[in-house]
């Protein structure tokens, strides 16, 4: 969607898969989903260095309104979890330099039974401009298959039609393929109407789901990749990295992962009692940085080798003088119980490079591989359902480099 925003994939806290739909603030008054429980999670984002590495927003998810609307028909957030309402949420988030991202749903009803915007869509836009929230990310649960596009469609035209302008975040495609109608899935509508889109089932913290959302979008890379640039973005869902159900190297694999597809890196964790070693993966510099690319580029599996498969991303630096680009590599290890062995060349992965070299590193490791002749056989060793991510750089200074 072309409308000045998320140029490259958003990147923040969602409360979602970390604390669902806790609305029992008596029993669970530091879990349950209420204005308390986003202001500490945006104030630990600032104390840990996350804003500052590039998660700038925090995102509301279902469960945050009144089961009714109020006598003029607007949205009402539940009054004893967010006594201070939305709109002054918005602006404590942007107090501490934050965004703050809205949730909604096209249909009667959200997912877990709060009102929709089915009749409301003008009303609903004019509420969140009203309040001064940045995103909103636009849920199709009790939506007839028939009204999904249109649906959609309609949130995006009154978003646009307001001042204020915020990040729109579907969950179209989604809705169609659960639906049964993938046939009605058009990615370049798609792409003209959200600034991202959800494609596939939620993420939950297992490895199986990771590996799920993994297998769907390698089988579908083409048609993803195409529809994918800045402003547009395939969003493959929230981040689990500290979860205690994924291991450290399952971590790792789903940031490489996310960050070869210049995912949105959409965090859903406590970050209050987030382990460091975890927190260390999330604010890698060079790993955001390969995510927030400017070409924005998805990375496709270009190898596959028993439970091995590489993917690569070409990335920044652009060379000057031979216009080549350079490139992300991952080699990703899906069995989570055995390591695995894997030998490949830069050249067989489809990598160019008119001098023939490139400079290889690797970002978890922070290891050097050196110049790397591009028909030179690589050897790595992957760890049970671990990463390895390398960059690797087209260098200015490379002997024989002729300028
Ligand atoms: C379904 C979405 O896909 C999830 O991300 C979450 O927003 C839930 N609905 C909330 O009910």
């Amino acid at each position: 969607l072309e409308n000045g925003l998320a140029r490259t994939p958003p990147m923040g806290w969602m409360s979602w898969a970390a604390f669902m739909c806790e609305i029992d603030c008596e029993k669970r008054p530091h879990e349950c989903i209420s204005e308390r429980l986003y202001v500490t999670m945006a104030d630990q984002m600032v104390k840990d260095g996350f804003r500052d590495a590039g998660y700038t927003s925090v995102h509301i998810d279902d469960c945050w309104m009144e089961k009714q609307r109020d006598s003029k028909e607007k949205l009402v957030a539940d009054r004893a979890r967010f006594p201070s309402g939305i709109r002054k949420l918005a602006q404590m988030m942007h107090d501490r330099n934050l965004k703050l991202g809205i949730y909604e749903d096209y249909g009667s009803a959200t997912c877990a039974g709060y009102p929709g915007s089915k009749g409301y869509v003008e009303t609903d836009a004019k509420t969140f401009e009203e309040w001064d929230t940045d995103y909103l990310k636009f849920d199709g649960c009790n939506v007839d298959v028939t009204e999904v596009i249109d649906g959609f469609k309609s949130m995006k035209r009154a978003l646009s039609k307001r001042t204020k302008k915020m990040v729109y975040s579907c969950e179209w495609p989604l809705y169609l393929r659960v639906n049964n109608h993938t046939d009605w899935i058009n990615y370049t509508d798609i792409a003209e109407n959200c600034n991202m889109w959800r494609n596939f089932d939620d993420v939950y913290p297992s490895w199986s789901s990771i590996l799920a959302i993994i297998d769907f979008y390698v089988e579908n890379q083409d048609e993803l990749a195409k529809a994918q640039g800045p402003g547009a973005w395939n969003d493959p869902d929230m981040i689990l990295v500290g979860n205690e159900s994924l291991t450290y190297e399952m971590a790792k694999s789903q940031m490489s992962i996310w960050c070869i597809w210049s995912a949105p890196l959409l965090i859903s964790v406590d970050l209050r009692i987030l382990k460091a070693e975890y927190r260390e993966i999330l604010l890698n510099r060079k790993a955001i940085a390969i995510d927030q690319d400017p070409m924005g580029k998805f990375g496709k599996m270009v190898q596959k080798d028993g439970d091995v498969r590489v993917f690569l991303k070409t990335i920044h630096p652009i060379d000057p003088l031979t216009n080549e680009t350079s490139y992300a590599i991952a080699v990703f290890n899906k069995n989570p119980k055995q390591e695995k062995y894997h030998q490949f060349t830069l050249a067989s992965l489809g990598i160019k490079s008119s001098l023939g070299k490139l400079k290889v590193e690797e970002i978890w490791s922070k290891k050097v591989l050196g110049i790397v002749e591009i028909d030179a056989t690589i050897q790595v060793k992957t760890n049970p359902a671990g990463t390895l991510l390398f960059t690797a750089n087209i260098v200015k200074n490379l002997e024989n480099y002729i300028s």
